[in-house]
């Protein structure tokens, strides 16, 4: 055994930040939806574009690609192109994400584990506890691991030299990634809502894998209603598969789409319960005054986290709400939507 890992690596056998997490049904079924290959992925056409660059001249040039960070709002694909970075490139795929890591030493254990030119994966990287960041630094600069043998007088440091790797982060929060380690990365690709057309072709690819009949216009209808993000797409049309088999002919019709997804509580912009609860409360109980996302956050009863991440971006994007300095403004198109005839107040000046 070699050195390094008698004294790096603890026993992880029981530890959570190596032992595979329990896959939920959602992501469960997300994994087997993933696209494969940069063929296989649906949008994004610039990241691509700037991504197959990337790796085409890692592998004309045999060495390690850039690290690589992607940020965006969850489920837009920053998971799978980690994947597909690792298949391409044909190197070893490893997962982890910043919660997981609480120590340094979980980190170093990772390091120390890997293969020449493997990708390591780590999700939610704007939530790595800063002294795990501080043995990213060097490790992703030098390729070197610094770590502190033994306690008090008898303490020393030793640098131990890491595989070559790639780090491939994903953060939902770009701007809680600290400077030092957003700085690191070679190349940040930014993924952004996708459009109703690159929706459409997810859908049919996704029914395909699913087994799912479908025609064109069931396809636009749950695109037009998945709030730009592929995860909500595959949720919806696994719902109305649901319906359309207990209460339809098996067919993903315009109609059993429109009747499945209004069962579910899905309304004709791909608004949910949620969503128009966030609406209802910044126009009709704050009577479009600004809210501090805290206090949105409460009277929703969600975590501000969550409304800032999964709810915001769409409803910003359609023009629902307006972000400002002193916080959340709910706009006419969210009480149009809502079918409220009432008028906002004049806040430009
Ligand atoms: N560009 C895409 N083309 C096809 N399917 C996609 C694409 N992006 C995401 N998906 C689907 O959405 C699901 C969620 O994507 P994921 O990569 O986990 O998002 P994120 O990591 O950004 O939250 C995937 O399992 C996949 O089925
Ligand atoms: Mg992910």
């Amino acid at each position: 055994m070699s050195p390094r890992k008698d004294t790096v690596v603890n026993d992880n056998s029981d530890d959570p930040v190596l032992a595979p997490e329990p896959l939920n049904v959602e992501e469960r079924d997300d994994a087997s939806l993933r696209p494969r290959s940069l063929q296989e992925f649906v949008g994004q056409p610039e990241l691509l574009d700037h991504l197959s660059i990337v790796l085409e001249a890692a592998r004309q040039r045999g060495q390690a690609v850039d690290h690589l960070l992607f940020a965006g709002p969850p489920g837009l694909g920053k998971t799978s192109l980690a994947g597909i970075v690792a298949t391409e490139l044909g190197v070893g795929f490893r997962v982890t994400s910043g919660p997981v890591l609480a120590r340094p030493g979980d980190l170093a254990a990772l390091l120390t584990d890997l293969n020449e030119h493997d990708v390591l994966f780590i999700d939610e990287i704007h939530r790595l506890p800063r002294l795990v960041e501080e043995v990213l630094y060097p490790a992703m600069e030098d390729g070197k691991l610094d770590i502190v043998i033994g306690k008090g007088p008898s303490a020393r440091a030793i640098r131990l030299d890491l595989p070559r790797f790639t780090l491939v982060g994903a953060t939902t929060r770009i701007g809680l990634v600290a400077s030092p380690l957003r700085d690191r990365f070679g190349f940040v690709g930014r993924v952004e809502l996708y459009a109703p057309e690159e929706l459409k072709e997810i859908v049919l690819r996704s029914a395909t894998l699913l087994d799912v009949m479908i025609d064109e216009g069931g396809a636009e209808r749950i695109a037009g209603r998945s709030r730009g993000t592929p995860r909500i797409a595959n949720r919806l049309l696994r719902r109305v598969r649901d319906f359309v088999q207990v209460r339809g002919d098996g067919t993903i019709t315009v109609q059993a789409a429109d009747q499945g997804l209004a069962l579910f509580g899905v309304d004709d912009r791909g608004l949910d319960k949620v969503d128009r609860m966030i609406l209802e409360i910044l126009c009709v109980r704050f009577g479009g005054h600004p809210v501090g996302l805290t206090t949105l956050a409460q009277s929703v009863g969600e975590e501000p986290g969550t409304i800032e991440d999964a709810y915001e971006p769409y409803l910003v994007q359609q023009g629902f709400i307006r972000r400002t300095p002193r916080g959340r403004i709910g706009t006419e198109q969210a009480l149009a939507h809502l079918g409220l005839a009432q008028t906002l107040p004049n806040l430009e000046n």
